[in-house]
C-alpha cells in the first residue's frame, strides 16, 4: 500500500493485518492502527507491517487505539445510519458543546491559541456541501456578534479563483471527515499564503486536524450516513461558540450577553428533542412530498443556508430535484416554476425576518403553490392557514434556531427516501468523503 493524497491507516490485528481509509473503516476488525503519513508506503503481512517514507527510508509510525468501536458503527434499533444519527443529535451536541462551554460559569471556553483571537480583522470560511452550508451560517453569526467581515466560497472555487488573502486573516475550514481533497487544497493555499488556520473536523486524526494552528473538534461521533446530519449540528453548535468568543475578545459582547448566549446553547439539546418529537408527522406527511419532481426550500438570514441544507438532503437521498433559496428572491425568477405540482418547503422562525418571509410564502400560495410552514407555534397561529401542512419547532433564541430547524429538513428529506425506496445510507453517484478533485 502506499499514501498519495488520499488518507491510508494500517490495522494490526491477531495474526492478520489490514489496509484501510480509516479508523472507522477498520473498526469492525482492530482498533489497533497506524496513520501512515503522505508518501509512506507499506507491505502488509500476517504478522506486521514494514513501512517506508517517501525517501524509501524504514520508519515506524505510532500504533495508537482508535476510539471507534465496532458498536459506533453498527445501526442498533434504527432501521438505517441516517435515521440514527438524526435521532442522536441531542447527545452528541450536548457532547459536543461540553468542550466549549462552561455552564456553572456560563462562559465560552476554546481551547488555548498561540495566536491573538482580539488582532483577527477578516475570516474567510472554505467548505464543501453540508458543511459549506454550516460555514454560511456561521458567516451570519461572526458578522452579526464579532463585527467581523467574512468572506466564504466552496472550496472547489476558492483554490482557483486566486483569492485576495491579507495578511493577519483568520481562514477557517470546516468538514466533517477533514480529509475532502478541495478544501484541503484550500488550506495549503491558505497557509503558504500566511493566513492562520482554524478547523472544525469531526476526524481529530484527520489531515486538516493535523494541517491546523487551531483544531476545533466536533464530538459527534462517527458519521456512516452519506448525507450528513448530526456532523452539521455539531459543527453548528461549535461555530456558535467560536462567534461568540471571538466577539468578547472583540469587545463586541459583554459578559451579560455571553451568558446569555450559553445559556440558550445550553437549551439546544432539549430543543433538539422537541424537534425530533416530530417525527412521525414528518413521516405521515412525506407522501405529499416523494411524488413530486421539483421541491422549492425557501428561508431568510441564517434559514436561509437551511433552505440550502434542506434541498440537498431531498436531492442526495431521494433524487427529487430540489433548490433552496433565499426568500427574498423568489421574484426573481422561482416564482414562474410556482404551480400545484411544486411543493414549497418554508422554513420561518417568528422573529424580526418572519413577516418578510411569510409575504414571500403569501405569493407563492396566491399562485397556487402547495406550502408547508416549518414555523413556531406563534409563527404558525399567525400564518398557518391556507398551508398545505405545517410542522411545529419549540420557540427557540435566533442563535440556536439553525440548529433546531435542521431536524425537520432533514426527517422530511428521511422519510420521503424511505416512501420512495431509495438507498438512504448510499444514495447512488455519492461518496461519503471526497478524496479527490
Ligand atoms: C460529500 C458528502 C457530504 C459532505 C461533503 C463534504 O459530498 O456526501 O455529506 O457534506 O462531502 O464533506 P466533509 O467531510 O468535508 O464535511
Amino acid at each position: 500500500g502506499a499514501r498519495l493524497g488520499s488518507p491510508l491507516v494500517v490495522g494490526y490485528g491477531e495474526g492478520e493485518t489490514y489496509l484501510g481509509s480509516d479508523a472507522l473503516a477498520l473498526a469492525p476488525l482492530t482498533q489497533k492502527i497506524s496513520y501512515l503519513e503522505e508518501g509512506d508506503w507499506v507491505v502488509i503481512t500476517k504478522d506486521g507491517a514494514q513501512i517506508h517514507d517517501a525517501d524509501n527510508n524504514p520508519v515506524t509510525r505510532e500504533i495508537t487505539t482508535s476510539g471507534v468501536t465496532a458498536a459506533a458503527v453498527e445501526k442498533g434499533n434504527y432501521r438505517h445510519f441516517m435515521q440514527k444519527e438524526i435521532f442522536e443529535q441531542p447527545t452528541v451536541v450536548a457532547q459536543t458543546l461540553s468542550s466549549y462551554i462552561r455552564p456553572l460559569e456560563q462562559t465560552v471556553a476554546l481551547p488555548q491559541m498561540d495566536f491573538d483571537l482580539s488582532a483577527i480583522d477578516r475570516i474567510t470560511i472554505v467548505a464543501c456541501g453540508t458543511s459549506f452550508y454550516a460555514g454560511m451560517v456561521a458567516k451570519y453569526w461572526f458578522e452579526t456578534f464579532a463585527r467581523v467581515p467574512v468572506d466564504i466560497d466552496v472550496a472547489s472555487e476558492f483554490r482557483y479563483r486566486d483569492p485576495v488573502l491579507q495578511p493577519g486573516g483568520l481562514a477557517l475550514f470546516i468538514s466533517q471527515s477533514g480529509e475532502t481533497a478541495d478544501t484541503l487544497a484550500a488550506l495549503r493555499h491558505c497557509k503558504a499564503n500566511g493566513q492562520t488556520i482554524a478547523v472544525v473536523v469531526n476526524v481529530p486524526t484527520s489531515s486538516m486536524a493535523r494541517e491546523a494552528d487551531l483544531l476545533l473538534p466536533t464530538h459527534a461521533g462517527p458519521e456512516i450516513g452519506v448525507a450528513s446530519t448530526k456532523a452539521f449540528t455539531c459543527q453548528l453548535a461549535v461555530l456558535a461558540a467560536l462567534a461568540a468568543h471571538l466577539a468578547l475578545k472583540k469587545g463586541k459582547l459583554s459578559e451579560a450577553d455571553e451568558r446569555e448566549i450559553v445559556k440558550h446553547l445550553i437549551e439546544a439539546p432539549a430543543a433538539l428533542n422537541a424537534a425530533l418529537a416530530h417525527d412521525e408527522e414528518i413521516a405521515a406527511m412525506a407522501h405529499l412530498i416523494a411524488p413530486a419532481r421539483d421541491v422549492l426550500y425557501l428561508g431568510r438570514g441564517p434559514d436561509y443556508p437551511l433552505a440550502l441544507e434542506g434541498a440537498l438532503k431531498l436531492k442526495e437521498i431521494s433524487y427529487i430535484h430540489a433548490e433552496g433559496y433565499a426568500s427574498g428572491e423568489m421574484t426573481h425568477g422561482p416564482r414562474a416554476r410556482i404551480d400545484e405540482a411544486v411543493p414549497v418547503i418554508v422554513l420561518a422562525p417568528s422573529g424580526p425576518l418572519f413577516e418578510k418571509t411569510v409575504s414571500n410564502m403569501q405569493e407563492v400560495m396566491a399562485r397556487g403553490g402547495k406550502v408547508v410552514l416549518i414555523s413556531d407555534a406563534e409563527g404558525l397561529a399567525e400564518a398557518g392557514d391556507g398551508c398545505m401542512a405545517t410542522i411545529e419547532m419549540p420557540k427557540v433564541h435566533p442563535l440556536i434556531a439553525p440548529l433546531v430547524y435542521a431536524v425537520p429538513v432533514q426527517l422530511l428529506a428521511y422519510h420521503v427516501a424511505v416512501a420512495k425506496g431509495t438507498d438512504v445510507d448510499q444514495p447512488r453517484n455519492l461518496a461519503k468523503s471526497v478524496t479527490v478533485e
